[in-house]
C-alpha cells in the first residue's frame, strides 16, 4: 500500500520499482495522482489499484473508492475492496476521471460536516444552550440523521418532509437556510472542491 505523499510518489515508486514482479498487488492512496503515473512508475507492467479513503476510516466508518489499473485482474479489485472494508464501507468505480467528484463528495465532504457541526452548535449557544450540551446535540443529531439516511430507505427529501409541519419551527429553519443560499453554497462547495482535485491531478 502506497500511502505516501503525492508530491513525494515519485521517488517512492523509484525505491519501489525493483520489488515489482507478477505476485504483487500495489495499492496507492495518495490524492491526485493518477493510475497511468504509478504505472510508468513501477514499470509499466505492475498491477495496480488507486482508493481513494476518507478520513472516518480512522474510527472504522470511512467509505474508499477503488479504481482498477490497466493490469490489474478483477480477483484484485475484489482483494482492496476486502481491505479496505476493514475500515468502512468500500466501492469501485471505473472511470478514474470520476475520483475528483469522490475527492470532493466524499474526501472533502467530512469538513462540510464539520462546518455544518460548528455553525448548528454555535445557533445552540446563541439560543443559551452551555456549549458541551450544544455539541453533544449536534453532533447525536448528525449521527441519527446519517443513520436515518442509510437505513430508512427514504430520500433525504422525505426525510426532511416527515420533520417539516405546516407554520412549525422546521419550516422556518429551512426558510432561513433558503434565504442565506445554503443550498447553493454547498453545490458550489463540492464543484469547487472537484475542479480543485483536477488542477491539482494535472499538476
Ligand atoms: N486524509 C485523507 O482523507 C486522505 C484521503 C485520501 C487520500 N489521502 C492520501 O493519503 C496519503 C497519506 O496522507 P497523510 O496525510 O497520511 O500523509 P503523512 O501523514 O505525511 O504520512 C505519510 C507517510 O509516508 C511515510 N513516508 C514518507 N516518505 C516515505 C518514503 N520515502 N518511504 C516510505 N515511507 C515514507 C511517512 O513516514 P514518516 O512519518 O516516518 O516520514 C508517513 O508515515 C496522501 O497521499 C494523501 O493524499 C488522504
Amino acid at each position: 500500500i502506497l500511502a505516501v505523499k503525492p508530491q513525494v510518489m515519485a521517488a517512492l515508486l523509484d525505491e519501489v520499482r525493483p520489488e515489482v514482479n507478477p505476485r504483487k498487488l500495489f495499492i496507492s492512496i495518495a490524492a491526485g495522482f493518477p493510475l497511468r503515473r504509478l504505472e510508468a512508475g513501477l514499470g509499466g507492467q505492475a498491477r495496480v489499484v488507486r482508493v481513494m479513503p476518507n478520513t472516518p476510516v480512522l474510527v472504522g466508518r470511512g467509505i474508499s473508492v477503488a479504481v482498477a489499473g490497466s493490469k490489474a485482474t478483477p480477483a484484485d479489485l475484489k482483494q482492496t475492496l476486502k481491505l479496505f472494508k476493514a475500515v468502512g464501507e468500500a466501492v469501485s468505480i471505473t472511470g478514474e476521471d470520476l475520483l475528483d467528484a469522490v475527492t470532493a463528495v466524499s474526501g472533502s465532504g467530512p469538513a462540510f460536516v464539520y462546518s455544518f457541526a460548528e455553525a448548528v452548535i454555535e445557533g445552540g449557544v446563541r439560543g443559551g444552550l452551555p456549549q458541551p450540551l450544544a455539541a453533544q446535540l449536534a453532533y447525536a443529531t448528525i449521527g441519527g440523521a446519517a443513520a436515518m439516511l442509510s437505513e430508512s430507505g427514504l430520500s433525504p427529501r422525505e426525510l426532511r418532509d416527515m420533520v417539516t409541519s405546516p407554520g412549525g419551527t422546521t419550516l422556518a429553519g429551512l426558510g432561513a437556510l433558503d434565504a442565506h443560499h445554503f443550498r447553493e453554497a454547498l453545490i458550489a462547495a463540492v464543484e469547487t472542491a472537484t475542479r480543485r482535485a483536477r488542477e491539482l491531478a494535472a499538476a
